[in-house]
């Protein structure tokens, strides 16, 4: 439902917000700025469940799930979902 959407979205941006604006607000250690779809095109193109697989992992310097270690998927998804929407 619209709801539960909404409900997922703020969750994203609350973790965006605590484990990933470090980085990506300021564009630390080069990564992906909000809001940069230059940045994001490139990566926009994988598709959805190659981006959250990266971002599960992790890729050069950035730690696996951001460094949000106990972060669940879903949520994770959602910060990842928050992201890609700025950059689209
Ligand atoms: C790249 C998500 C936290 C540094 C990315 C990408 C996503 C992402 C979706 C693009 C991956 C791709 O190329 O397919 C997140 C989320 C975070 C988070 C959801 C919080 C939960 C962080 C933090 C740092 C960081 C804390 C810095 C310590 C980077 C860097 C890249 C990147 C440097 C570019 C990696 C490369 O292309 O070599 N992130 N990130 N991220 N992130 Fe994060």
């Amino acid at each position: 439902s619209a709801m539960t959407t909404a409900t997922v979205n703020h969750d994203g941006e609350k973790l965006y917000k605590s484990a990933c604006f470090v980085c990506h607000g300021t564009g630390a250690a080069n990564a992906p700025k909000l809001g940069d779809k230059t940045a994001w095109a490139p990566i926009i193109a994988q598709g959805m469940d190659t981006i959250l697989a990266t971002a599960i992992k992790g890729k050069g310097a950035m730690p696996p799930r951001g460094g949000a270690a106990k972060v669940d998927d879903a949520t994770l998804a959602s910060a990842v979902q928050y992201m890609v929407k700025s950059g689209q």
